[in-house]
């Protein structure tokens, strides 16, 4: 949701970079684009012009070269995700203030703009935009008028009330600052002398390097002259921070032979259930003692997240005999009463900067609960904020619907229900095994099969999908899967409650898919099929056998407790099937982003 990126440094090619950053940040979600540079071949010594670029729509839609650009070696990027204001080339980042001395991109929610928009005003400020970015332009400049950039930068952040991620430059000098609080930050530094990167994620500037430093909450990063300096707000101290090497390469974050995104991760799901699943023992056994000792473990994630989360419930119940709760991260704050420093909470989540699940983990924070996270992104605010981090290695996950993150993070809930039953290493067996059944199932007569059903229902209008026990929750996660690349309207049932209700929205042809593990919960669900079958409904059996209540059968291979694991990867290989025949884009559905950092 929303990208930013700059870079100094001695190339002469700044904004080729940038504009190729943000293009790698396309997967987060946007709807216009801007930058903003300065070129090469002013005087240094004189204030310097800074040019702005914007443009509304896709990155990749602009064709031009950029020898439009001339030479530059200092240039900052921002993808707008529309919050303040609708979709407009003005709307878009950089901002600039009243007398174009301050130029700034910002991520995020500046809370309390319009008090300050209304202060700013009296003191002649006009604005040209409905933004609250514009309001911290122009607040910045304001302080300018008395103070140094640097002081002005840092009494502006003082104001601001909200989550965000700024990046300021001013028309004097080449000093970059960026600052953060509750939207990641990230600074590569370059192979070359002098030569920085800041990001809001790490692929945006991989090509050129992989070490990092992570800004964390209200700290501040200061590019000038050639070096790097850190500031905490809080504490209103200089600080010193790690330079961290990432082992992430570039491959794993490009698409390589494969037209999307999406597909290339579903596929990827051959490799990186195993992956996930080799963990420290020390970790598993850590955070399962760290189960059975706390009063009272919540598992919080949001949309995918959250119903893996819900999987794990069932899963725990079910092996480790052990009730866990389950809550939203947006639901988590009206729980908080029941949350002291013996409970536990477990975040799972694919970006680790997820605002809703974030601010789960500050409210358990504040009570002085203990905080575990599965995480995907290393060095994640989610992480950082941890007391234990299981990481899940599933490699970086750009398109927008969540597949190889989702099904790696079940791997690891399944595990850590067999380490609470004193059982790690046969749930590692079953996983092992599962993993490997998904390498045979991933071929190109599975897909085949898959897209024939696609092209059968891609005119329809609702699907509904229905399971029960631990599959209830991947019925749940199969309809977001559906509606967020597909379009369709899409919604998932436990089996049971069909009849208590939407039952009444069957008709001839309707298309319902059926989780159909081998299990305690087959024959029930097969007659609440059999209930669907019965008002017309056609039926899409996913199991590992065939019923006779099946209009379309997707095998699957019969993998016991990894159900949930086996039946969603059909599913989301039919939701890209749809996204593609209907002609959507399944990396960038509309109205998502990849990490919703607002509230
Ligand atoms: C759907 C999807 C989202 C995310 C949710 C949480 O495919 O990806 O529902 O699961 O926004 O994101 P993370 O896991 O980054 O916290």
């Amino acid at each position: 949701m929303c990208g930013i990126c700059a870079y100094q440094g001695p190339e002469t090619k700044a904004v080729e970079i940038v504009i190729e950053a943000l293009k790698r940040l396309e997967y987060r979600g946007y709807d216009s684009w801007g930058i903003a540079y300065k070129p090469a071949h002013l005087d240094q010594n004189k204030p310097q012009e800074i040019e702005i670029y914007k443009e509304v729509g896709k990155i990749g839609d602009f064709k031009s070269s950029y020898d439009q650009f001339g030479k530059s070696s200092f240039a900052i990027g921002h993808s707008r995700w529309a919050t303040h204001g609708g979709v407009t080339k003005r709307n878009a980042h950089p901002h600039i203030s009243e007398n174009k001395e301050i130029v700034l991109v910002h991520n995020g929610i500046f809370e309390n703009y319009l008090n300050f928009k209304k202060y700013l005003e009296k003191k002649a400020h006009t604005f040209k935009t409905e933004t609250d970015t514009e309001v911290i332009a122009h607040l910045i400049e304001e302080h300018y008028k008395t103070h140094s950039f640097e002081d002005s930068v840092k009494l502006a952040v003082k104001e601001i009330e909200g989550r965000y991620a700024i990046l300021v430059i001013n028309n004097k000098d080449n000093t970059m600052i960026a600052a953060r609080k509750g939207s990641p930050l990230i600074i590569g530094v370059g192979k070359s002398k002098g030569e920085y990167f800041i990001a809001s994620d790490i692929p945006a500037f991989l090509p050129y390097t992989n070490k990092v430093v992570y800004l964390d909450d209200n700290q501040m990063v200061i590019v000038e002259n050639q070096k790097i300096r850190f500031f905490d707000n809080s504490t209103q101290q200089a600080i010193e921070k790690r330079i961290i090497e990432i082992d992430w390469d570039i491959e794993s974050a490009e698409k390589g032979d494969f037209d999307h995104f999406m597909l290339k991760e579903i596929m990827e799901q051959k490799d990186t259930l195993s992956r996930s699943i080799n963990q420290d023992p020390i970790t598993i056994n850590k955070v399962a003692r760290a189960i059975e000792n706390a009063h009272g473990t919540y598992l919080v994630g949001c949309g995918t997240a959250g119903k893996v989360c819900m999987v794990a419930e069932y899963l725990f119940a079910k092996i480790a005999h052990k009730h866990i709760n389950f809550s939203f991260g947006s639901e988590f704050p009206y729980h908080q009463q029941f949350i002291n420093n013996k409970t536990l909470l477990i975040a799972v989540s694919q970006s680790g900067e997820t605002a809703d699940t974030l601010e789960a983990l500050e409210v358990a924070q504040k009570k002085g609960a203990k905080i575990i996270s599965i995480v995907n992104v290393e060095g994640s605010t989610m992480a950082r904020m941890s007391d234990i981090v299981i990481p899940i290695k599933a490699g970086p996950e750009k398109a927008v619907a969540s597949t190889k993150a989702t099904t790696s993070q079940l791997a690891i809930l399944t595990m850590l229900a067999y380490a609470c039953d004193g059982g790690v290493e046969k749930g590692k067996q079953l996983l092992i095994a599962t993993a490997g059944q998904i390498n045979d199932m991933l071929n190109p007569r599975y897909e085949n099969h898959i897209r024939k059903l696609a092209r059968k229902i891609r005119k329809i209008e609702s699907m509904y999908i229905i399971g029960r026990g631990a599959n209830f929750p991947m019925a749940l996660e199969a309809a977001i899967k559906l509606q967020e690349v597909s379009y369709i309207h899409a919604e998932g049932f436990a089996g049971g409650e069909l009849k208590h209700g939407p039952i009444a929205l069957i008709s001839e042809g309707t298309p319902v898919i059926a989780l159909v593990p081998n299990d305690e919960t087959t024959k029930e669900i097969i007659s609440n099929a059999t209930e669907i079958k019965a008002r017309g409904g056609y039926i899409i059996g996913v199991s590992s056998e065939n019923h006779p209540v099946f209009d379309y059968w997707i095998r699957v291979p019969d993998t016991g407790a990894t159900s949930p694991i086996i039946n969603i990867i059909p599913i989301q290989i039919l939701a890209y099937q749809l996204a593609v025949l209907r002609k959507n884009n399944p990396d960038m559905p509309r109205n998502l982003a990849k990490s919703v950092t607002v509230k």
